[in-house]
């Protein structure tokens, strides 16, 4: 059974048990004792159905499981077992009078039942308001809750008099404990030389002792590009001027739009290895303000383009000049990083390649979603390319959407040669396969253009997005790509020596749980994307030195898809769900985490800076997904507390 399975079973078992048990106490309360009594028969055995479920999710980690099994099923045991006992016997009895129904029964009957149904509420909304890591605090907030309402419950019940003295106790004690304990500030940092946040759930209290001292450093400012290309390479430039404008598709269709240069996708930036890309951003309209992101290109930390990090977001009027040497070859694009959750979907990106070009045909297709139509570039139709039989074919696919795209090549045989800018090892040839493509993510295509059929690249199997014909005339079969399988990139293409392994020793390791709780997410209180149960700005910053391996293990144990990004670093993967790639080595920049899944990545710390580390959904990132990983003595002088 997939996590993702037993993280529904869980959920579905959890509101049956809620409901059985408030069902129970409702039916009891108004002298209807066989339904009480059948709804207590099955409020146990949802109860213990959760329970199996649960001992289910924490053997396939115990992130998956740690609130239920330290909160929600303790909380529901003792009142559970409780209820049983108190009512059972009582209703049993009633239901076999013969007067059967009718029959008063105690107020403790009624608040015993009510009350476990309130304990399985609680755990619930642990599950689903908290998540992980329960605290201490979030522990006795959720036992005062439960407390709380069995006293309102017993004064409604059994009128007024005398209330319980124990349940008074329980509640204010842990009530004002957990409250407390809440407003223990969290730790800034997480130097990742323990397991992080440890599994007793209490990490939080047990980290916040000991920050590490940050050694006189270095300003992140300082870390720049150089001024001239490497020899024999040469220096282009280009200048982006940010602004608002119209843009027109192909099919004439107008959209408002972010633009660079008044174009959507912005330039293409094109450079060979060797030379020195040199890029002027000015802003013209853009109120909120403009940075440019490298995605996937580890220039240096001050050339990074994150706002309140590595620079001030560049206001209207206002200029920033980036400079880096292109260094390796491959598929990449540029962003804005100010406010990066609109600025992109807006239209504030292009793509950028390193080359040499390969020969023959070589197109870049950065897939956006505008209006709510997939657009390739800035065609909302088909692009229709004339390539005669024979020619080599490169198809440099790019998502720069918050969500995965499904990608079908039909008509030929092909290779999936480079995800990321990387190329892969001995990769095998692919036919009638499809490719999912995370956001942020890219693919190279590579075939040769066969002589008795067109080539059709269509996206999410809709209209298709590219046509390559033989004849200028001909018109490309469609085929059905829906029932195509997905390729599975951890077994494709062939194994080969990597420079780190999963018997490294590793000098720093983290554990990302990705989650949804209340928080606050720069300050604003929502229902947020977590990491660890914070929010950006109030997760802490993953700390590593140069020249450090470090692991990190990121687990997903929300409902959604989270494309996890590192700035600054490409990370080879090591495992997905405890099983190592058995083919071409990994090394990516943006992973799709489905929901349930595991995955060890690892880098060595070679490009010291200030990183994000973030959901590339940005959406979730600008709902609190994203944290700072930052190199020992490193500093910034802007305030930090942003990332766009
Ligand atoms: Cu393309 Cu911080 O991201
Ligand atoms: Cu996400």
């Amino acid at each position: 059974m997939t996590t993702a399975l037993l993280m529904t079973l869980d959920l579905l078992a959890a509101v049956l048990a809620a409901a059985t048990w408030l069902g129970a106490g409702v039916a009891a309360a108004s002298h209807r004792l066989r339904t009480a009594l059948a709804l207590l028969a099955a409020a146990v055995l949802a109860s213990l159905a959760r329970t199996g479920v649960v001992f289910g999710l924490a053997s396939a980690g115990w992130w998956f499981a740690q609130e239920k099994v330290t909160v929600a099923l303790p909380l529901l045991l003792v009142t559970g077992v409780a209820a049983t006992a108190l009512a059972g016997p009582r209703l049993v009895r009633a239901a076999r009078s013969p007067s059967g129904d009718g029959a008063a029964v105690s107020p403790a009957v009624v608040v015993s039942l009510l009350g476990a149904g309130y304990a399985a509420a609680g755990g619930l909304a642990g599950t689903l308001l908290i998540g992980y890591p329960a605290t201490l605090s979030t522990a006795l907030v959720t036992v005062a809750a439960v407390a709380g309402a069995m006293l309102i419950t017993w004064r409604i019940v059994a009128g007024p008099g005398r209330s319980p003295r124990v349940a008074i106790a329980i509640t204010l004690v842990t009530g004002l404990a957990g409250t407390g304990l809440a407003f223990f500030p969290s730790p800034e940092m997480d130097d990742g030389r323990e397991v992080a946040l440890s599994h007793s759930g209490m990490g939080h209290l047990a980290m916040a002792a000991g920050s590490p001292v940050t050694p006189v450093g270095r300003p992140v400012t300082s870390l720049r590009g150089p001024d001239a290309p490497a020899t024999g390479g040469a220096v282009r430039r280009y200048t982006l001027s940010a602004g608002t404008a119209t843009i027109t598709l192909s099919s004439g269709q107008k959209v408002a739009a972010w633009t660079f240069n008044g174009r959507v996708p912005g330039p293409p930036i094109t450079a060979n290895v060797g030379d020195l890309v040199e890029v002027r951003l000015r802003n013209t309209d853009i109120r909120s303000g403009v940075t440019l992101h490298w995605h996937g290109y580890d220039v240096p930390s001050g050339e990074d383009g994150v706002p309140g990090l590595t620079q001030e977001a560049v206001l209207p009027g206002q200029e920033f000049v980036y400079r880096f040497l292109a260094d390796r070859p491959g598929t990449f694009w540029y962003h804005t990083h100010e406010v990066s959750d609109l600025g992109v979907r807006m239209g504030l990106y292009g793509t950028l390649i390193v080359g040499p070009p390969s020969a023959g045909v070589d197109l870049t297709l950065p897939v956006h979603t505008f209006g709510g139509k997939t657009v390739v570039g800035d065609h909302d139709q088909p692009i229709d390319q004339r390539v005669s039989p024979g020619t080599p074919v490169r198809l440099r696919l790019v998502n720069t959407d918050n969500t995965p795209h499904r990608f079908a090549l039909s008509g030929t045989p092909y290779r999936l040669v480079a995800v990321d800018g990387t190329d892969l090892n001995g990769p095998g040839e692919l036919d009638r396969t499809a490719l999912r493509l995370p956001a942020g993510g890219r693919y190279d295509l590579a075939f040769t253009m066969p002589a008795g059929r067109d080539v059709v690249l269509n996206t999410d199997d809709r209209t298709p997005s590219v046509r390559l014909t033989r004849q200028a005339s001909a018109s490309a079969a469609e085929e059905d790509t829906k029932a195509w399988p997905d390729l599975d990139l951890t077994t494709y293409g062939t194994p080969a020596a990597t420079p780190i392994t999963s018997a490294d020793r590793f000098d720093r390791r983290f554990t990302l749980v990705l989650d949804r709780g209340l928080s606050l997410a720069g300050g604003r209180p929502m229902y947020a994307y977590t990491v660890n149960g914070h929010a950006f700005p109030s997760i802490p910053t993953e700390m590593v030195s140069q020249g450090d391996l470090v692991l990190l293990t990121v687990v997903n144990r929300s409902r959604d898809i989270h494309p996890w990004h590192l700035h600054g670093h490409r990370v080879l993967v090591l495992s997905r769900d405890g099983r190592a790639p058995t083919g071409s080595p990994l090394w990516l920049d943006t992973f799709d985490l489905q929901p349930g899944e595991v995955w060890t990545v690892a880098f060595r710390a070679t490009n010291p800076g200030l990183w994000m580390n973030h959901c590339h959904n940005l959406i979730h990132a600008d709902q609190g997904m994203a944290l700072h990983l930052a190199y020992e003595g490193v500093t910034t002088p802007f305030h930090g507390a942003h990332g766009g």
